[in-house]
Protein backbone atom coordinates (compact mmCIF):
# COMPACT_ATOMS: atom_id res chain seq x y z
CA UNK A 1 0.00 0.00 0.00
CA UNK A 2 1.38 3.55 -0.62
CA UNK A 3 1.93 5.49 2.16
CA UNK A 4 0.68 9.70 1.10
CA UNK A 5 3.49 11.57 0.49
CA UNK A 6 1.60 15.18 -0.74
CA UNK A 7 -1.92 15.81 0.18
CA UNK A 8 -3.78 18.21 -2.24
CA UNK A 9 -6.49 19.90 -0.09
CA UNK A 10 -9.34 20.91 -3.40
CA UNK A 11 -10.83 24.17 -3.33
CA UNK A 12 -12.52 23.26 -6.65
CA UNK A 13 -10.22 24.63 -9.25
CA UNK A 14 -10.25 22.81 -12.48
CA UNK A 15 -6.55 21.79 -11.95
CA UNK A 16 -6.72 19.72 -8.82
CA UNK A 17 -6.22 16.68 -10.49
CA UNK A 18 -2.99 17.72 -12.54
CA UNK A 19 -1.80 18.71 -9.08
CA UNK A 20 -1.77 14.75 -8.18
CA UNK A 21 -0.62 13.95 -11.83
CA UNK A 22 2.60 15.87 -11.90
CA UNK A 23 3.98 14.81 -8.89
CA UNK A 24 2.85 11.20 -9.83
CA UNK A 25 5.16 11.56 -13.23
CA UNK A 26 8.10 12.34 -10.56
CA UNK A 27 7.14 9.13 -8.57
CA UNK A 28 5.63 10.84 -5.38
CA UNK A 29 2.26 9.08 -4.30
CA UNK A 30 -0.19 11.96 -3.93
CA UNK A 31 -3.79 12.14 -2.77
CA UNK A 32 -6.31 14.80 -3.28
CA UNK A 33 -8.91 15.53 -0.30
CA UNK A 34 -11.88 18.25 -0.29
CA UNK A 35 -10.39 21.79 1.44
CA UNK A 36 -12.71 21.29 4.47
CA UNK A 37 -10.95 17.19 4.91
CA UNK A 38 -10.90 17.34 9.02
CA UNK A 39 -7.46 17.39 11.18
CA UNK A 40 -7.57 14.03 12.22
CA UNK A 41 -7.97 12.48 8.84
CA UNK A 42 -5.06 14.35 7.35
CA UNK A 43 -3.11 13.92 10.33
CA UNK A 44 -3.73 10.04 10.06
CA UNK A 45 -2.77 9.98 6.64
CA UNK A 46 1.31 11.20 7.38
CA UNK A 47 1.77 13.35 4.66
CA UNK A 48 5.05 14.91 4.21
CA UNK A 49 3.70 18.45 2.44
CA UNK A 50 0.16 19.83 1.64
CA UNK A 51 -0.78 21.79 -1.13
CA UNK A 52 -3.44 24.00 -1.46
CA UNK A 53 -5.22 24.07 -4.60
CA UNK A 54 -6.42 26.63 -6.54
CA UNK A 55 -10.36 27.43 -6.99
CA UNK A 56 -13.31 29.83 -8.14
CA UNK A 57 -13.86 31.63 -4.79
CA UNK A 58 -12.99 35.11 -3.26
CA UNK A 59 -10.84 34.83 0.33
CA UNK A 60 -12.59 38.00 1.12
CA UNK A 61 -16.00 37.07 0.15
CA UNK A 62 -18.35 36.01 3.13
CA UNK A 63 -18.25 32.00 3.17
CA UNK A 64 -14.78 31.97 1.51
CA UNK A 65 -12.91 28.45 1.38
CA UNK A 66 -11.50 27.61 4.28
CA UNK A 67 -9.59 24.49 5.65
CA UNK A 68 -8.69 23.64 9.14
CA UNK A 69 -6.25 25.90 10.73
CA UNK A 70 -4.52 23.70 12.11
CA UNK A 71 -3.00 22.53 8.76
CA UNK A 72 0.13 25.28 9.51
CA UNK A 73 0.21 23.37 12.77
CA UNK A 74 1.30 20.15 11.35
CA UNK A 75 5.29 20.75 11.05
CA UNK A 76 5.25 20.17 7.68
CA UNK A 77 5.96 22.53 4.64
CA UNK A 78 2.55 23.91 2.81
CA UNK A 79 2.23 25.27 -0.83
CA UNK A 80 -0.81 27.58 -1.91
CA UNK A 81 -1.45 27.36 -5.58
CA UNK A 82 -3.41 30.72 -6.61
CA UNK A 83 -6.42 30.17 -4.33
CA UNK A 84 -3.98 28.77 -1.98
CA UNK A 85 -1.84 31.65 -1.96
CA UNK A 86 -4.87 34.10 -1.80
CA UNK A 87 -5.58 31.85 1.47
CA UNK A 88 -2.44 31.62 2.92
CA UNK A 89 -1.57 35.37 2.30
CA UNK A 90 -5.54 36.47 4.24
CA UNK A 91 -4.53 33.82 7.16
CA UNK A 92 -1.40 35.18 8.07
CA UNK A 93 -2.64 38.91 8.12
CA UNK A 94 -1.26 39.94 4.44
CA UNK A 95 -4.25 40.80 2.01
CA UNK A 96 -5.98 40.28 -0.82
CA UNK A 97 -8.11 42.71 -3.77
CA UNK A 98 -9.74 42.19 -6.86
CA UNK A 99 -7.16 42.80 -9.35
CA UNK A 100 -7.77 46.03 -11.60
CA UNK A 101 -7.01 44.02 -14.90
CA UNK A 102 -7.79 40.01 -14.40
CA UNK A 103 -4.83 37.66 -16.00
CA UNK A 104 -5.39 34.79 -17.68
CA UNK A 105 -2.89 33.34 -20.23
CA UNK A 106 0.80 33.29 -19.99
CA UNK A 107 3.83 35.50 -18.11
CA UNK A 108 6.79 35.67 -17.75
CA UNK A 109 8.33 34.84 -13.97
CA UNK A 110 11.08 37.26 -12.94
CA UNK A 111 12.42 35.17 -10.30
CA UNK A 112 13.81 37.88 -7.16
CA UNK A 113 15.26 34.56 -5.51
CA UNK A 114 17.30 31.61 -7.38
CA UNK A 115 17.02 28.51 -5.49
CA UNK A 116 15.24 26.73 -3.04
CA UNK A 117 11.70 26.11 -4.55
CA UNK A 118 12.47 27.29 -7.86
CA UNK A 119 16.27 25.51 -8.02
CA UNK A 120 17.21 24.97 -11.49
CA UNK A 121 14.31 26.90 -12.94
CA UNK A 122 15.35 29.90 -15.41
CA UNK A 123 14.91 33.26 -14.77
CA UNK A 124 11.62 34.39 -17.03
CA UNK A 125 10.24 31.38 -18.38
CA UNK A 126 6.53 31.24 -19.25
CA UNK A 127 4.36 30.29 -16.13
CA UNK A 128 0.64 30.03 -16.65
CA UNK A 129 -1.94 32.78 -15.00
CA UNK A 130 -5.46 32.23 -13.76
CA UNK A 131 -6.55 34.57 -11.66
CA UNK A 132 -8.79 37.74 -11.03
CA UNK A 133 -7.82 38.37 -7.36
CA UNK A 134 -4.26 38.82 -6.18
CA UNK A 135 -2.22 39.86 -3.28
CA UNK A 136 -1.77 42.96 -2.37
CA UNK A 137 0.31 43.17 0.59
CA UNK A 138 2.39 39.79 1.78
CA UNK A 139 2.03 38.81 5.49
CA UNK A 140 4.82 39.62 8.32
CA UNK A 141 7.60 36.71 8.00
CA UNK A 142 6.70 36.47 4.15
CA UNK A 143 9.23 37.03 1.53
CA UNK A 144 8.91 37.97 -2.22
CA UNK A 145 10.56 35.11 -4.75
CA UNK A 146 9.06 35.70 -7.93
CA UNK A 147 7.31 38.37 -9.76
CA UNK A 148 5.74 38.99 -13.13
CA UNK A 149 4.35 42.14 -15.17
CA UNK A 150 1.71 42.14 -14.39
CA UNK A 151 1.58 40.64 -10.72
CA UNK A 152 3.97 41.84 -8.24
CA UNK A 153 3.34 39.10 -5.55
CA UNK A 154 3.86 36.08 -8.01
CA UNK A 155 5.36 33.47 -5.18
CA UNK A 156 6.24 34.32 -1.49
CA UNK A 157 7.64 32.32 1.27
CA UNK A 158 7.63 32.05 4.40
CA UNK A 159 10.83 29.78 5.03
CA UNK A 160 11.23 29.62 8.60
CA UNK A 161 7.51 28.20 8.41
CA UNK A 162 8.47 26.39 5.38
CA UNK A 163 5.16 28.18 3.69
CA UNK A 164 5.34 28.78 -0.05
CA UNK A 165 2.76 30.34 -2.18
CA UNK A 166 2.31 30.45 -6.35
CA UNK A 167 0.13 32.95 -7.98
CA UNK A 168 0.44 30.85 -11.36
CA UNK A 169 -0.19 27.13 -11.97
CA UNK A 170 2.95 25.35 -12.18
CA UNK A 171 0.73 22.15 -12.78
CA UNK A 172 -0.72 22.88 -16.21
CA UNK A 173 1.85 22.20 -18.87
CA UNK A 174 1.84 25.57 -20.39
CA UNK A 175 4.17 26.47 -16.93
CA UNK A 176 7.62 25.78 -18.35
CA UNK A 177 9.54 25.06 -15.50
CA UNK A 178 6.03 24.09 -13.49
CA UNK A 179 6.89 20.44 -13.15
CA UNK A 180 10.32 21.13 -11.67
CA UNK A 181 9.17 23.14 -9.17
CA UNK A 182 6.00 21.49 -8.08
CA UNK A 183 9.12 18.67 -7.95
CA UNK A 184 11.34 20.51 -6.05
CA UNK A 185 8.65 21.45 -3.17
CA UNK A 186 8.07 17.31 -2.95
CA UNK A 187 11.47 16.09 -2.84
CA UNK A 188 13.52 19.11 -1.32
CA UNK A 189 11.50 20.78 0.57
CA UNK A 190 9.11 18.16 2.22
CA UNK A 191 11.72 15.33 1.51
CA UNK A 192 8.82 12.94 -0.13
CA UNK A 193 9.96 9.52 -1.31
CA UNK A 194 9.63 9.28 -5.14
CA UNK A 195 8.62 5.49 -5.45
CA UNK A 196 5.25 5.51 -6.92
CA UNK A 197 4.72 3.95 -10.44
CA UNK A 198 2.06 1.89 -12.39
CA UNK A 199 2.89 -0.85 -10.89
CA UNK A 200 1.89 0.13 -7.10
CA UNK A 201 -0.85 1.94 -8.54
CA UNK A 202 -2.37 -1.03 -9.88
CA UNK A 203 -1.70 -2.93 -6.31
CA UNK A 204 -3.28 -0.17 -4.14
CA UNK A 205 -6.43 0.28 -6.69
CA UNK A 206 -6.99 -3.47 -7.08
CA UNK A 207 -6.75 -4.12 -2.54
CA UNK A 208 -9.37 -0.74 -2.49
CA UNK A 209 -11.44 -2.56 -5.06
CA UNK A 210 -11.52 -5.78 -3.00
CA UNK A 211 -12.21 -3.86 0.28
CA UNK A 212 -15.02 -1.95 -1.22
CA UNK A 213 -16.59 -4.91 -2.91
CA UNK A 214 -16.15 -7.41 -0.04
CA UNK A 215 -16.46 -5.05 2.59
CA UNK A 216 -20.08 -4.37 1.69
CA UNK A 217 -20.12 -8.70 2.22
CA UNK A 218 -17.60 -9.61 3.76
CA UNK A 219 -19.03 -12.54 5.18
CA UNK A 220 -19.80 -14.46 2.45
CA UNK A 221 -17.68 -12.44 -0.19
CA UNK A 222 -20.89 -12.42 -2.00
CA UNK A 223 -21.34 -9.27 -3.94
CA UNK A 224 -20.77 -9.03 -7.60
CA UNK A 225 -20.07 -6.05 -9.88
CA UNK A 226 -21.10 -5.69 -13.60
CA UNK A 227 -19.10 -4.30 -16.13
CA UNK A 228 -20.03 -3.47 -19.70
CA UNK A 229 -16.92 -4.30 -21.51
CA UNK A 230 -16.59 -2.70 -25.30
CA UNK A 231 -13.07 -3.71 -26.27
CA UNK A 232 -12.03 -0.12 -26.12
CA UNK A 233 -9.04 0.39 -23.15
CA UNK A 234 -10.83 2.10 -20.50
CA UNK A 235 -13.58 -0.62 -19.84
CA UNK A 236 -10.88 -3.22 -20.88
CA UNK A 237 -8.64 -1.92 -17.76
CA UNK A 238 -11.75 -1.64 -15.50
CA UNK A 239 -12.47 -5.10 -16.06
CA UNK A 240 -9.09 -6.39 -15.70
CA UNK A 241 -8.28 -4.26 -12.43
CA UNK A 242 -11.83 -5.95 -10.99
CA UNK A 243 -11.09 -9.58 -12.12
CA UNK A 244 -7.74 -9.44 -10.13
CA UNK A 245 -9.47 -7.85 -7.19
CA UNK A 246 -12.52 -10.05 -7.05
CA UNK A 247 -12.25 -12.61 -9.33
CA UNK A 248 -15.03 -14.75 -10.35
CA UNK A 249 -17.35 -11.82 -8.55
CA UNK A 250 -16.77 -9.73 -11.66
CA UNK A 251 -19.29 -10.59 -14.23
CA UNK A 252 -17.54 -8.59 -18.00
CA UNK A 253 -20.03 -8.94 -20.38
CA UNK A 254 -18.90 -7.95 -23.70
CA UNK A 255 -22.51 -7.50 -26.70
CA UNK A 256 -21.39 -7.97 -29.85
CA UNK A 257 -24.47 -6.15 -31.66
CA UNK A 258 -22.94 -7.40 -35.25
CA UNK A 259 -22.02 -3.48 -35.98
CA UNK A 260 -18.16 -4.34 -35.41
CA UNK A 261 -15.08 -4.33 -37.45
CA UNK A 262 -14.24 -6.68 -39.23
CA UNK A 263 -12.13 -9.16 -36.58
CA UNK A 264 -12.88 -6.89 -33.83
CA UNK A 265 -14.85 -9.45 -31.78
CA UNK A 266 -12.11 -12.11 -32.21
CA UNK A 267 -9.41 -9.77 -31.42
CA UNK A 268 -11.14 -8.58 -28.28
CA UNK A 269 -12.13 -12.38 -26.76
CA UNK A 270 -8.46 -12.91 -27.73
CA UNK A 271 -6.99 -10.27 -25.83
CA UNK A 272 -9.21 -11.10 -22.72
CA UNK A 273 -8.06 -14.47 -23.10
CA UNK A 274 -4.75 -14.64 -23.76
CA UNK A 275 -3.23 -11.28 -22.21
CA UNK A 276 -5.46 -10.40 -19.81
CA UNK A 277 -6.95 -13.85 -18.35
CA UNK A 278 -10.12 -12.91 -17.68
CA UNK A 279 -13.11 -14.80 -18.79
CA UNK A 280 -15.28 -12.57 -20.65
CA UNK A 281 -18.86 -13.31 -21.26
CA UNK A 282 -19.86 -12.35 -24.87
CA UNK A 283 -23.20 -12.20 -26.02
CA UNK A 284 -24.14 -12.82 -29.84
CA UNK A 285 -27.03 -10.61 -29.84
CA UNK A 286 -26.28 -9.89 -33.79
CA UNK A 287 -29.72 -11.29 -34.92
CA UNK A 288 -31.53 -9.23 -32.07
CA UNK A 289 -29.74 -6.39 -33.66
CA UNK A 290 -30.24 -6.68 -36.93
CA UNK A 291 -34.05 -7.57 -36.81
CA UNK A 292 -34.57 -4.57 -34.65
CA UNK A 293 -32.77 -2.21 -37.32
CA UNK A 294 -34.24 -3.79 -40.16
CA UNK A 295 -35.84 -1.06 -42.70
CA UNK A 296 -34.84 1.80 -40.30
CA UNK A 297 -32.99 4.69 -42.33
CA UNK A 298 -33.09 7.88 -39.96
CA UNK A 299 -29.48 7.69 -37.93
CA UNK A 300 -31.49 9.40 -34.41
CA UNK A 301 -33.76 6.51 -34.70
CA UNK A 302 -30.83 3.67 -35.61
CA UNK A 303 -28.83 5.14 -32.55
CA UNK A 304 -31.92 5.25 -30.57
CA UNK A 305 -32.86 1.53 -31.28
CA UNK A 306 -29.22 0.19 -30.76
CA UNK A 307 -28.99 2.12 -27.42
CA UNK A 308 -32.72 0.74 -26.53
CA UNK A 309 -31.74 -2.67 -27.44
CA UNK A 310 -27.63 -2.88 -25.84
CA UNK A 311 -29.53 -1.88 -22.84
CA UNK A 312 -32.21 -4.98 -23.01
CA UNK A 313 -29.57 -7.53 -23.90
CA UNK A 314 -27.35 -6.52 -21.13
CA UNK A 315 -30.06 -6.25 -18.81
CA UNK A 316 -31.26 -10.20 -19.64
CA UNK A 317 -27.71 -11.36 -18.89
CA UNK A 318 -27.64 -9.16 -15.55
CA UNK A 319 -30.65 -10.75 -14.36
CA UNK A 320 -28.90 -14.20 -14.90
CA UNK A 321 -26.06 -13.46 -12.82
CA UNK A 322 -28.68 -11.58 -9.79
CA UNK A 323 -30.81 -14.52 -9.17
CA UNK A 324 -29.96 -14.03 -5.71
CA UNK A 325 -29.45 -10.19 -5.98
CA UNK A 326 -26.19 -10.45 -5.41
CA UNK A 327 -25.01 -7.80 -7.96
CA UNK A 328 -24.48 -4.30 -6.16
CA UNK A 329 -21.92 -2.58 -8.16
CA UNK A 330 -21.70 -1.56 -11.81
CA UNK A 331 -17.93 -0.87 -12.61
CA UNK A 332 -17.72 1.92 -15.81
CA UNK A 333 -14.35 2.85 -17.32
CA UNK A 334 -14.68 7.00 -16.33
CA UNK A 335 -11.52 8.81 -17.00
CA UNK A 336 -10.89 12.27 -14.99
CA UNK A 337 -11.61 14.48 -18.24
CA UNK A 338 -14.83 13.37 -18.08
CA UNK A 339 -15.85 14.55 -14.81
CA UNK A 340 -13.56 17.29 -14.45
CA UNK A 341 -16.67 19.86 -14.40
CA UNK A 342 -18.35 18.14 -11.67
CA UNK A 343 -15.22 16.90 -9.40
CA UNK A 344 -14.93 19.90 -7.91
CA UNK A 345 -15.53 20.67 -3.91
CA UNK A 346 -16.52 16.80 -3.88
CA UNK A 347 -12.97 16.14 -2.32
CA UNK A 348 -10.82 13.18 -3.33
CA UNK A 349 -12.05 11.79 -6.57
CA UNK A 350 -14.65 8.92 -5.90
CA UNK A 351 -13.88 5.22 -6.77
CA UNK A 352 -18.01 5.05 -5.87
CA UNK A 353 -20.62 7.49 -6.52
CA UNK A 354 -24.49 7.10 -7.06
CA UNK A 355 -25.60 5.84 -9.78
CA UNK A 356 -27.34 8.96 -11.62
CA UNK A 357 -25.01 9.34 -14.73
CA UNK A 358 -25.74 6.19 -16.33
CA UNK A 359 -28.51 7.11 -18.51
CA UNK A 360 -30.77 4.48 -19.86
CA UNK A 361 -30.86 1.23 -17.59
CA UNK A 362 -33.99 0.18 -15.89
CA UNK A 363 -34.28 0.74 -12.33
CA UNK A 364 -33.33 -2.60 -10.96
CA UNK A 365 -29.78 -1.83 -12.09
CA UNK A 366 -29.27 1.24 -10.23
CA UNK A 367 -26.47 0.06 -8.84
CA UNK A 368 -23.81 1.44 -6.72
CA UNK A 369 -20.73 2.98 -9.49
CA UNK A 370 -17.50 2.16 -9.41
CA UNK A 371 -15.24 4.30 -11.70
CA UNK A 372 -10.99 3.16 -10.70
CA UNK A 373 -9.97 5.20 -13.33
CA UNK A 374 -11.72 8.51 -12.46
CA UNK A 375 -8.27 10.32 -11.43
CA UNK A 376 -6.53 9.42 -14.26
CA UNK A 377 -5.50 10.52 -17.74
CA UNK A 378 -5.70 8.72 -20.87
CA UNK A 379 -2.49 8.56 -21.11
CA UNK A 380 -1.96 7.07 -17.74
CA UNK A 381 -4.85 4.88 -18.84
CA UNK A 382 -2.61 3.39 -21.17
CA UNK A 383 0.54 3.03 -19.28
CA UNK A 384 -1.52 1.33 -16.66
CA UNK A 385 -3.09 -1.55 -19.08
CA UNK A 386 0.35 -2.07 -20.47
CA UNK A 387 1.25 -2.90 -16.78
CA UNK A 388 -1.99 -5.06 -16.99
CA UNK A 389 -0.57 -6.96 -19.85
CA UNK A 390 -2.65 -5.16 -22.64
CA UNK A 391 -0.93 -5.26 -25.96
CA UNK A 392 0.12 -2.38 -27.58
CA UNK A 393 -2.06 -2.48 -30.92
CA UNK A 394 -4.99 -2.50 -28.06
CA UNK A 395 -3.58 0.04 -26.13
CA UNK A 396 -3.24 2.22 -28.93
CA UNK A 397 -6.23 1.72 -30.87
CA UNK A 398 -8.79 4.49 -32.34
CA UNK A 399 -12.17 5.54 -30.62
CA UNK A 400 -15.30 3.25 -31.97
CA UNK A 401 -18.65 4.26 -31.16
CA UNK A 402 -20.89 2.30 -29.69
CA UNK A 403 -23.00 2.23 -32.40
CA UNK A 404 -20.78 0.68 -34.27
CA UNK A 405 -20.79 0.52 -38.12
CA UNK A 406 -24.84 1.23 -38.33
CA UNK A 407 -23.86 4.73 -38.26
CA UNK A 408 -21.29 4.25 -41.23
CA UNK A 409 -23.44 2.76 -42.98
CA UNK A 410 -26.38 5.49 -44.89
CA UNK A 411 -29.77 4.13 -44.90
CA UNK A 412 -30.61 0.94 -43.55
CA UNK A 413 -28.47 -1.67 -42.22
CA UNK A 414 -28.21 -4.67 -43.62
CA UNK A 415 -25.86 -7.96 -43.96
CA UNK A 416 -24.86 -7.46 -47.38
CA UNK A 417 -23.96 -3.74 -46.71
CA UNK A 418 -22.12 -4.60 -43.25
CA UNK A 419 -19.70 -7.10 -45.42
CA UNK A 420 -19.16 -4.31 -47.76
CA UNK A 421 -17.98 -2.19 -45.22
CA UNK A 422 -16.19 -4.13 -43.22
CA UNK A 423 -14.08 -5.37 -46.09
CA UNK A 424 -13.30 -2.01 -47.41
CA UNK A 425 -12.51 -0.84 -43.66
CA UNK A 426 -10.00 -3.64 -43.10
CA UNK A 427 -8.04 -2.83 -45.78
CA UNK A 428 -8.25 0.78 -45.12
CA UNK A 429 -6.95 0.04 -41.67
CA UNK A 430 -4.43 -2.40 -42.93
CA UNK A 431 -2.62 0.14 -45.56
CA UNK A 432 -2.90 2.58 -42.33
CA UNK A 433 -1.17 0.62 -40.19
CA UNK A 434 1.36 -0.63 -43.00
CA UNK A 435 1.88 3.25 -43.64
CA UNK A 436 2.56 3.84 -39.74
CA UNK A 437 -0.47 6.92 -40.39
CA UNK A 438 -2.37 4.52 -38.20
CA UNK A 439 -0.99 6.29 -35.01
CA UNK A 440 -0.83 9.54 -36.85
CA UNK A 441 -4.48 10.00 -36.42
CA UNK A 442 -6.90 10.20 -34.37
CA UNK A 443 -9.80 8.32 -36.29
CA UNK A 444 -9.88 6.34 -39.63
CA UNK A 445 -12.47 4.64 -41.13
CA UNK A 446 -14.79 3.87 -43.96
CA UNK A 447 -18.51 4.83 -44.52
CA UNK A 448 -20.55 3.23 -47.03
CA UNK A 449 -22.59 6.32 -48.69
CA UNK A 450 -25.26 3.66 -50.28
CA UNK A 451 -24.83 5.98 -53.43
CA UNK A 452 -23.90 4.03 -56.91
CA UNK A 453 -22.53 5.22 -59.75
CA UNK A 454 -21.60 4.32 -62.93
CA UNK A 455 -18.25 3.00 -63.59
CA UNK A 456 -15.86 0.84 -66.21
CA UNK A 457 -14.04 -2.35 -65.18
CA UNK A 458 -12.59 -4.22 -67.67
CA UNK A 459 -14.68 -4.13 -70.81
CA UNK A 460 -17.68 -3.94 -68.18
CA UNK A 461 -20.25 -1.62 -67.55
CA UNK A 462 -20.40 -1.45 -63.55
CA UNK A 463 -23.22 0.63 -61.32
CA UNK A 464 -22.34 0.03 -57.67
CA UNK A 465 -21.55 1.59 -54.36
CA UNK A 466 -19.54 4.20 -52.82
CA UNK A 467 -16.86 4.20 -49.78
CA UNK A 468 -15.98 7.11 -48.27
CA UNK A 469 -12.46 6.68 -46.79
CA UNK A 470 -12.72 9.24 -43.42
CA UNK A 471 -9.52 9.87 -41.19
CA UNK A 472 -9.26 13.04 -38.95
CA UNK A 473 -6.48 14.49 -36.89
CA UNK A 474 -7.78 15.65 -32.94
CA UNK A 475 -6.98 16.16 -29.44
CA UNK A 476 -10.15 14.72 -27.59
CA UNK A 477 -12.50 14.33 -30.36
CA UNK A 478 -14.44 17.49 -29.80
CA UNK A 479 -12.82 19.41 -32.62
CA UNK A 480 -10.94 17.83 -35.81
CA UNK A 481 -9.65 17.89 -38.90
CA UNK A 482 -9.55 16.12 -42.19
CA UNK A 483 -5.95 13.78 -41.99
CA UNK A 484 -3.92 15.19 -44.86
CA UNK A 485 -3.09 11.30 -46.09
CA UNK A 486 -0.52 11.23 -48.93
CA UNK A 487 -2.04 10.86 -52.49
CA UNK A 488 0.14 7.83 -53.12
CA UNK A 489 -1.76 5.90 -49.53
CA UNK A 490 -4.98 7.50 -50.82
CA UNK A 491 -4.15 5.87 -53.84
CA UNK A 492 -2.91 2.59 -52.94
CA UNK A 493 -6.56 2.59 -50.55
CA UNK A 494 -8.53 3.21 -53.63
CA UNK A 495 -7.32 0.69 -55.85
CA UNK A 496 -7.24 -1.71 -53.05
CA UNK A 497 -10.87 -1.50 -52.37
CA UNK A 498 -12.05 -1.35 -55.56
CA UNK A 499 -10.11 -4.16 -56.79
CA UNK A 500 -10.54 -6.64 -54.16
CA UNK A 501 -14.16 -5.79 -52.68
CA UNK A 502 -16.89 -6.70 -55.68
CA UNK A 503 -20.03 -4.09 -55.25
CA UNK A 504 -17.46 -0.82 -54.72
CA UNK A 505 -16.62 0.77 -57.88
CA UNK A 506 -15.56 4.46 -56.49
CA UNK A 507 -13.66 5.61 -53.36
CA UNK A 508 -13.82 9.24 -51.88
CA UNK A 509 -12.06 11.16 -49.81
CA UNK A 510 -14.17 12.95 -46.96
CA UNK A 511 -12.36 16.64 -46.73
CA UNK A 512 -14.81 17.95 -44.04
CA UNK A 513 -13.20 18.66 -40.55
CA UNK A 514 -15.44 19.38 -37.01
CA UNK A 515 -16.67 22.13 -37.13
CA UNK A 516 -18.59 22.56 -39.81
CA UNK A 517 -18.96 18.14 -40.00
CA UNK A 518 -19.18 15.42 -37.22
CA UNK A 519 -16.73 12.91 -37.45
CA UNK A 520 -19.32 10.20 -37.71
CA UNK A 521 -21.73 10.79 -40.96
CA UNK A 522 -24.63 9.75 -38.72
P1 LIG B 1 -18.81 13.03 -33.65
O1 LIG B 1 -19.36 12.21 -34.76
O2 LIG B 1 -19.87 13.53 -32.73
O3 LIG B 1 -17.91 12.03 -32.79
O4 LIG B 1 -17.90 14.13 -34.11
C1 LIG B 1 -17.00 12.43 -31.81
C2 LIG B 1 -16.34 11.19 -31.23
O5 LIG B 1 -17.30 10.42 -30.52
C3 LIG B 1 -17.44 9.13 -31.10
N1 LIG B 1 -18.86 8.79 -31.05
C4 LIG B 1 -19.40 7.95 -30.14
N2 LIG B 1 -18.84 7.22 -29.16
N3 LIG B 1 -20.96 6.34 -28.61
C5 LIG B 1 -19.62 6.41 -28.41
O6 LIG B 1 -19.12 5.70 -27.53
C6 LIG B 1 -21.60 7.05 -29.56
O7 LIG B 1 -22.81 6.98 -29.71
C7 LIG B 1 -20.77 7.89 -30.37
N4 LIG B 1 -21.03 8.73 -31.42
C8 LIG B 1 -19.85 9.26 -31.80
C9 LIG B 1 -16.90 9.27 -32.49
O8 LIG B 1 -16.46 8.02 -33.02
C10 LIG B 1 -15.79 10.26 -32.30
O9 LIG B 1 -14.63 9.65 -31.75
Amino acid sequence: MNCVEILVLDFGSQYTQLIARRLREVGVYTEIVPYFESIETIKNKQPKGIVLSGGPASVYEEGAYRPDRAIFELGIPVLGICYGMQYIADFFGGSVVRAESQEFGKAELELIEQGGIFEGVCDRSIVWMSHADKVEKIPDGFKELAKSGNTHYCAIANPEKQIYALQFHPEVVHSECGGLILKNFALDICKCQNHWNMHNFAQTEIAKLREIVWGANKESRGAKVLCAVSGGVDSSVVATLLYRAIGENLIPVFVDHGLLRAGEREAVEAMFEEHLKVPLITIDAKEVFLNKLRGVRDPEMKRKIIGETFIEVFEAEAKKHNAQGEIKFLAQGTLYPDVIESVSIKGPSQTIKSHHNVGGLPDWMKFELIEPLRELFKDEVRALGAELGMPKEMLMRHPFPGPGLAIRIMGDVNEEDLQLLKKADAIFLEELHASGYYDKVWQAFCVLLNVRSVGVMGDNRTYDNTICVRAVEAIDGMTATFAHLPHNLLERISNRIINEVEGINRVVYDITSKPPGTIEWE
